[in-house]
């Protein structure tokens, strides 16, 4: 079948929610993806952050295969030992706590909201959240999300949500009422243009939080599973959130979302309270356990380190020599570079030239790298970007 039919039928049979770009790829391996040509394509946004181990990493394609050939699901009202144990692992790597498993962000996002209402008891309900921030497409997590655009085309949207600055601990004392349950944040802002919290900010907020009773709740599905050098980002903030949200990188590749919860308030939620019915089975657990054991076997936290720090300098090269970037904001394996012009051409540039990075919020260029992205790799791709960019006109 010819890509031309391929596109057709995307049109035809494919509601249209996505703009398409680029080649047929067929491939994947490590950084690199292959067209229907043959043709390779540098991957530095793999999956859009999911595919933290790169494109079809072996262990992960066993691990699939001979689970797959065990058990690959069972409801949530029978035992097995994969969740148990995944529960266990996520737990012991983090802050003692009690997990529930979704299958993506906006889920355990969903999750968290639920939790949040139950902790207030009738009494409270609201949560505040971020301007700028992004937490999914489902209704309660796009009325958790901080920007407009997503929203007004369904409003209206879920009441309960107050928005305050991010990076404002002022705005946001001031968005508390006596109804404020739960503050839910990205410590990074992915989607938002890749926006660090301070440190300062963020233990401002845990503190105040803390005597007022009011959840702490952490959207790491961007920023866990090792992404700014870290296994999870608020170890670097020297804080304990009350709950914090995985997914993307938690499979890495493999639909897998978990609302982790602080262990002492973990037992408010009752059976029958919530549940999914794929979530957390034995084939995505499986994996996930795997995802974690590869990046403590191969050592990827501190590869994350030092070609998060190589392309931070790198990136900072590159802002001396083009007066477009405004700025670069790097955590780890997660950057952005603030353009004075549209991103989305640069990123369609790119990917004339065999590169794949992110253009979000129009004007933030985003890379996010597997985790065991090789220098090598890094220079190839800062390279196509030099080159672009020594091709645009400002
Ligand atoms: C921080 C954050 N939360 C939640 C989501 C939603 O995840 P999903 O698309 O898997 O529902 C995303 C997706 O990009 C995200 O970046």
């Amino acid at each position: 079948m010819s890509f031309k039919e391929i596109k057709n039928k995307f049109s035809k049979y494919s509601l249209p929610t996505y703009t398409r770009v680029g080649p047929l790829f067929v491939k994947g391996k490590g950084s690199w993806l292959w067209d229907i040509d043959g043709k390779l394509y540098l991957d530095l946004f793999p999956g859009w952050g999911v595919s933290v181990l790169g494109h079809s990493h072996p262990k992960i394609a066993k691990v699939i295969g001979d689970q797959a050939k065990r058990l690959v699901h069972l409801p949530n009202n029978l035992f097995f030992k994969e969740q148990a144990l995944l529960s266990e692992k996520i737990s012991d790597l983090s802050f003692p706590s009690k997990v529930f498993f979704a299958n993506s962000g906006a889920e355990a996002v969903e999750s968290a909201i639920k939790f949040s209402r139950l902790f207030g008891a009738k009494k409270r309900h609201e949560i505040i959240t971020m301007k700028n921030s992004f937490h999914g497409r489902t209704f309660g997590a796009l009325s958790a999300t901080g920007q407009k655009k997503y929203k007004d085309p369904f409003r209206p949207i879920l009441p309960g949500f107050r928005e305050a600055s991010f990076n404002d601990f002022n705005d946001f004392v001031k968005k508390v009422t006596s109804k404020t349950v739960a503050v839910m944040l990205e410590l990074i802002q992915g989607e938002g243009g890749v926006n660090i919290a301070s440190k300062t900010y963020i233990k401002n907020i845990r503190d105040y939080c803390c005597k007022r009773s009011i959840l702490f709740i952490v959207d790491e599905v961007q920023t866990g599973m090792g992404r700014t050098g870290k296994l999870f980002c608020y170890q670097d903030y020297k804080i304990i959130p009350d709950i914090m949200l995985l997914s993307k990188g938690l499979g890495a590749g493999f639909p897998i979302s978990a609302m982790v919860v602080k262990r002492e308030i973990a037992d408010i939620i009752k059976p029958g309270m919530h549940a999914s019915t794929f979530g957390g089975s034995p084939l995505a657990t499986k994996v996930s356990y795997e995802v974690f054991n590869v990046i403590k076997r191969d050592k990827l936290l501190q590869n994350v380190k030092l070609k998060g720090d190589y392309l931070y300098k790198r990136l900072l090269e590159l802002k001396l020599k083009f007066s477009f970037i405004k700025d670069v904001r790097v955590s780890g394996l997660m950057a952005g570079m603030e353009l004075k012009l549209d991103s989305y051409p640069v990123f369609l540039k790119c990917l004339e030239q065999k590169l794949i990075v992110n253009s979000t919020q129009r004007n933030v260029l985003r890379i996010m790298p597997a985790l065991n992205v090789t220098r090598k790799e890094l220079d190839k791709g800062l390279a196509i970007l030099e080159n672009v960019f020594g091709g645009l006109k400002y």
